[in-house]
């Protein structure tokens, strides 16, 4: 009976063998496709000296021995150069050894598999219950597609050293994957390094070069607009960035705006992120920029709070801003030992109202493990969302063009101030409140720029609809009793549609055209304020409206009037954009006599402060209008 099994799995064993020469034998036999086809069906297949070529005859797909090594692997490189560049290993950890034939094909239930004679080495993992085909796609994509073209597999999912325009570098939270670049560990050895360049599993994404699980370099916050950690590589005419932040996934690629280029961004052993580009024949491949860039790309050299420059010889620690900090050991810091880091002169208090941010521009975002973001949330509301948690150290938007918000919860960390010009987001810093007041002219030109615009156009407005009153008022009056003293012309005097006013009241109600009561100045002269919207909801909450009337008019005034021009008035200053009039409407409703809305509290008084102060590390520049500011005028 023994005898007989042993007997039975001997047979078993060289029946298998026949069968695997005989298929061999038939591939061989069979082997009739001609050259340049891109895709692999169920009755082609790929053996040694064959390739794939891409329709537009970039990629090229097959077997190579890297370098110097005698193993074999199935890769993708650029077909047009005589130096081979490969972009992509399938069995980079499984390598062939030996002479025995490779045939790559469609097996069973759709699996790509590469085969030696006696085994499958590597395969694409994917079933499918139909016919599936294998196709290089023209931007060196390598898909499993089933017969409805639905994609089972890619290689873009399995990115080795390159990331190639299109290719992804993140996580799929659906199907818990994560793409990162790995670095060859030698040139004839391809399997992966002890390096990975991708983003954390926590906080805002960002990308981080690990060695191991020690933090190398760090690319700064995803962005729209430019290449991570590449402050001075922002988006162009030739590149765009693609960032997806959302339950699903999060993930960073770079396209291509121009097809005639060739570029690739590598990752090799020695610690060196570099992108390429390929752009003229005979010119090879050239080096757009390659990181680490020196000793201050080092993953927080300076420590929190600190900030790294090059001098002559070597690298050199600051503090982010020397009046607001200082280093946390100075006799540390000046033996050029940068581990203590800076802290604030004026420590913080978890207090409300003792708290404000010092803004600072032009600068790499601190390291963002730990934070909290929103995808949708504008800059002032996350403000106020920061200042209103004592953990929050930070605020900031690292895009341009939409509204992220970005919330540190520990120190600053890995910093550093990038060089004027360069484009870099702008950060808000939690500042204990004595330290905004030594800046107040800065405070009032670069920050809190909705502020000013809130104080410049709602008193405006609210200006407007007082004049408006009291030209009614004092109409009426002047034509009951004597006439307007500044009077240019008494003929025209009857059809005038502006109201006049003595200058005598003109300078009573601006105190004297004192600067303290002057919100700016428009195309037709200063502008003065006179009155306080807080002076006036607190009256027009208690039903005492008529108050806000000068004694001089209030007898000729109607008080249904006064009272649409007030509640105008303070529609206009409404807490939320939507509850607020635009101009047309303010118009058209002091001219009417249509329903108005009751108005809620006005902003100013439910609002808290938020006192920002615009910093940069020489100079306090002009430009002090940013989108956000733009974007709250249109609200208005
Ligand atoms: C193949 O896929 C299955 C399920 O998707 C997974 O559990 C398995 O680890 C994969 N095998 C390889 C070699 O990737
Ligand atoms: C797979 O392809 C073969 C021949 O090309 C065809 O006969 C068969 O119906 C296909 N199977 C499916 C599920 O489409
Ligand atoms: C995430 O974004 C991707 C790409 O825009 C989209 O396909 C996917 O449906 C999104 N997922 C969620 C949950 O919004
Ligand atoms: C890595 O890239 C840098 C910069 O191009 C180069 O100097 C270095 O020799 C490369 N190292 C390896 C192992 O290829
Ligand atoms: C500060 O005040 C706001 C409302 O004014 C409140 O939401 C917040 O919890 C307060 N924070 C602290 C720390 O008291
Ligand atoms: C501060 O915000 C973080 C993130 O939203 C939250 O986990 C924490 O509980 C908040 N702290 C306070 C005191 O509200």
């Amino acid at each position: 009976m023994r005898g007989l099994i042993a007997e039975n799995k001997t047979v078993y064993q060289i029946s298998m063998e026949v069968a695997a020469i005989l298929l061999f034998s038939l591939l061989f036999l069979h082997k009739s496709f001609a050259t340049e086809l891109d895709t692999i069906s169920d009755s082609t297949f790929l053996t040694d000296g064959d390739t794939l070529v891409s329709a537009t005859g970039v990629f090229e797909l097959g077997f190579f021995r890297p370098g110097s090594s005698e193993n074999r692997y199935l890769g993708i490189w650029y077909k047009k150069f005589a130096v081979r560049t490969v972009v992509w290993v399938a069995n980079r950890d499984r390598p062939v050894r030996g002479a025995s034939p490779l045939v790559l094909k469609i097996a069973d239930q759709g699996i790509l598999g590469l085969f030696t004679n006696i085994s499958m080495v590597w395969s694409s993992n994917t079933t499918t219950s139909g016919n599936a085909s294998a196709k290089l796609r023209v931007n060196g994509n390598l898909v499993v597609i089933d017969q409805n073209e639905k994609v089972l597999w890619q290689s873009f999912d399995y990115p080795t050293d390159t990331l190639l325009p299109g290719m992804k570098l993140g996580r799929d939270y659906l199907r818990g994957k994560e793409w990162h670049l790995s670095p060859w560990k030698s040139s004839d050895d391809p399997a992966p390094g002890g390096l990975t360049w991708g983003p954390d599993a926590l906080g805002y994404p960002e990308n981080k070069l690990r060695q191991g699980a020690l933090v190398v370099f760090r690319g700064g916050p995803w962005s729209n607009e430019r290449f991570p950690g590449i402050s001075v590589y922002s988006k162009s005419l030739v590149f765009r960035y693609d960032v997806i932040i959302n339950e699903s996934e999060v993930s960073f690629a770079y396209n291509l705006e121009d097809n005639s280029i060739l570029s690739r961004v590598t990752l090799n052993s020695s610690v060196h992120l570099e992108s390429w580009a390929w752009v003229e024949e005979g010119k090879g491949w050239q080096s757009v920029v390659s990181f680490p860039r020196g000793a201050c790309d080092q993953y927080n050299i300076c420590s929190a709070y600190g900030t790294c420059s090059i001098n002559m010889i070597q690298q050199s620690c600051t503090c982010l801003d020397e009046k607001r900090f200082v280093p946390k050991n100075q006799k540390e810091w000046d033996t050029a030992n940068w581990s203590g880091g800076c802290i604030r002169r004026k420590q913080l208090e978890c207090k409300n109202g003792s708290a404000g941010f010092v803004k600072y521009s032009n600068v790499k975002l601190p390291d963002a493990e730990n934070t909290w973001f929103n995808m949708n949330m504008s800059l002032e509301e996350c403000g106020t969302k920061c200042l209103n948690n004592c953990t929050c150290m930070a605020y900031a938007n690292p895009e341009k063009s939409r509204s992220i918000c970005l919330l540190w919860l520990s120190e600053l960390l890995d910093i550093q101030v990038l060089p004027e010009r360069s484009g870099g987001p702008d950060i808000f810093v939690r500042m204990a409140s004595s330290e905004l007041d030594s800046q107040s002219i800065s405070r009032k030109q670069g920050g809190a720029n909705v502020k000013i615009i809130l104080l410049v156009v709602i008193p405006g407005v609210l200006l407007i609809a007082l004049i408006f009153v009291t030209w009614l008022c004092c109409a009426r009056r002047k034509r009951n009793h004597a006439k307007p003293k500044v009077e240019a012309n008494k003929s025209q005097e009857e059809d005038m549609d502006l109201p006049l006013f003595s200058f005598s009241t003109i300078s009573n109600v601006t105190a004297n055209f004192s600067p303290d009561n002057k919100l700016g100045e428009g195309g037709f002269g200063p502008v003065y304020k006179w009155l306080h919207v807080p002076r006036v909801w607190k009256l027009y909450n208690e039903g005492s409206q008529m108050e806000l009337i000068d004694a001089s008019c209030a007898e000729s005034c109607h008080p249904q009037e006064v009272i649409r021009s007030i509640k105008i008035g303070l529609l206009c200053v409404q807490q939320s954009a939507g509850d607020r009039l635009n101009m047309s409407s303010v118009i058209m409703m002091l001219g009417s006599e249509g329903e108005l809305l009751e108005p809620k509290q006005p902003s100013f008084l439910t609002e808290k402060e938020l006192p920002v102060v615009k910093y940069s590390s020489s100079t306090y520049t002009g430009d002090s209008v940013n989108e956000f500011t733009i974007t709250e005028v249109d609200a208005l």
